[in-house]
């Protein structure tokens, strides 16, 4: 068998987490392979809504087994209180969730490091979530990281002590203003931890190649999205991990060639949370409108999320780094009642029309070009089948699979499990 990935292709916030939970049926284990707490993974069914940070959208599904791969990065606090949240929904955590022993930890100080580097940084700041996740990934790659393995030792409090040290001078080097009382937050930290220990953790790369040479089916949850990525996103506004289709690999363990479909997530329109370029953001009445309608606040953090237009240039940069083989498409429903629509299709990139995502996006370099899409009245949100979604938006499909040569499979017609079309 192969692992099926799936992976946002803009900013983040496609719509990942409803539709791993759709997708649960057909998996024996979804296993999340990147990023921590940052990420917000919003299901809804049975006129319920339900946020993941950390856990695996498919926690929903008796059957099936969920992940935490070594890629992660776990704060035991928000982790902790997940599974309280899960504990009064009745889902069985203890027997469907695993978490690999090479995740790393985020700690209390990590937090404050990520605060006080953003704080430092004052009009330049990245607009980071403020969870600790640079600070915990900078960790993990200068080779100082505790991980969750480490949690299983005598001696773990020592490291933690030594490091938690190491960071407060940091945190002071920052010379910015910042109240915290570290006591408190480790006596949360310590109890969350003890919460965490009473889970099961695995050498999970091992685990899941068990799983492939049983016949298991996976799907590895990707968090973020590809323009977020370390590598390949708008550096440095992006998160601290690979969030394309490389990042499954090494926070998975899994080879390239166990790899089958790679399921690329995207909102008909754009949307961005935190600083940095954003080539087809609007600034007028129909971007507040898509704000509004698709009700456009962070699942993490609360914050109004900027809005625009589809930006093919980016969509076709994000389905050749990821190598998409399925795309679908999310929240088409909010873009009912727009008389017409745009598509950014190239840049006018200092003076040049090109059709590829340039090294500097920023504003004063680059002018998106658009083609524009007669929209359409109807409301989509009760419909349930590909024959009677209108004309217009047919086109509007269309016109995308042309130009990046992937077939839409699936087109979102609300937050809910079932408003959703497969094609
Ligand atoms: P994720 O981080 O990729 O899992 O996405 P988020 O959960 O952060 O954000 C997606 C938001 O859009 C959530 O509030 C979802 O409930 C909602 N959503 C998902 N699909 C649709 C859709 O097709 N239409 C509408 N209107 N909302 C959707
Ligand atoms: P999901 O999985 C949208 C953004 C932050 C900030 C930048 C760096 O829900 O799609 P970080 O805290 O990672 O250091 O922040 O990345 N960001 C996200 N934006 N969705 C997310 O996750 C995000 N995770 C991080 O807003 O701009
Ligand atoms: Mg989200």
């Amino acid at each position: 068998m192969a692992v099926d990935l799936l992976l946002g292709l803009q900013w983040g916030d496609e719509g990942k987490g409803k539709i791993v939970d759709v997708l649960t049926s057909n998996y024996n284990i979804i296993a999340r392979f990147q990023g921590g707490p940052n990420a917000g993974h919003t299901l809804v069914f049975n006129g319920m809504k339900h946020v993941l940070h950390t856990i695996p959208s498919g926690i929903f599904h008796e059957d099936a087994v969920n992940l935490v791969g070594n890629g992660v990065v776990i704060d035991p606090v928000i982790f902790k209180n997940e599974l309280d949240k899960l504990a009064t929904q009745d889902v069985d955590y203890r027997k469907s969730l695993v978490i690999s022993r090479k995740a790393h930890l985020i700690l209390p100080t990590h937090r404050l490091l990520d605060a006080a580097s953003e704080a430092s940084k004052g009009k330049a700041k990245i607009g980071s979530t403020l969870k600790g996740i640079g600070p915990t990934y900078m960790d993990k790659t200068g080779r100082n990281g505790i991980r969750v393995g480490d949690l299983e030792l005598d001696n773990w409090k020592e490291k933690y002590r030594a490091l938690a040290n190491k960071h407060e001078s940091m945190v002071e080097f920052y010379n910015v203003d910042l109240e915290y009382n570290l006591e408190e937050l480790e006596t949360e930290f310590f109890k969350a931890v003890d919460v965490l220990k009473s889970l099961k953790f695995i050498d999970s790369e091992e685990y899941l190649h068990q799983a492939l040479r049983d016949q298991k089916s996976i799907l590895a949850e990707g968090a973020q999205g590809s323009l977020l990525d370390i590598d390949f996103g708008t550096y440095p506004f992006v998160t601290s991990s690979n969030t394309t289709a490389a990042g499954a690999c090494t926070g998975l363990g899994i080879a390239p060639n166990s790899i089958g479909d790679v399921f690329g997530i995207f909102k008909a329109y754009t949307t961005r949370v935190g600083s940095g370029p954003f080539p087809t953001e609007l600034f007028d009445e129909d971007g507040e409108t898509m704000g509004r309608v698709g009700n456009e606040f962070g699942a993490t953090t609360g914050r109004s999320r900027r809005c625009g237009w589809l930006d093919l240039v980016a969509l076709r940069y994000a389905c050749q780094v990821n190598g998409v083989t399925q795309l679908m498409m999310m929240k088409a429903d909010v873009l009912s009642g727009f008389k017409s629509l745009k598509v950014c299709t190239a840049y006018n990139y200092k003076g040049n029309i090109i059709h590829h995502l340039p090294y500097n996006v920023e504003p004063e370099n680059v002018t998106p070009i658009y083609t524009d899409f007669e929209g359409w009245k109807e409301d989509l949100t009760e419909m349930n089948n590909e024959s009677i979604l209108p004309n217009a938006l047919n086109t509007y499909i269309d016109f995308l699979e042309k130009e990046l040569q992937i077939p839409i499979k699936i087109v979102s017609v609300g937050p809910d499990r079932k408003q959703t079309i497969f094609r």
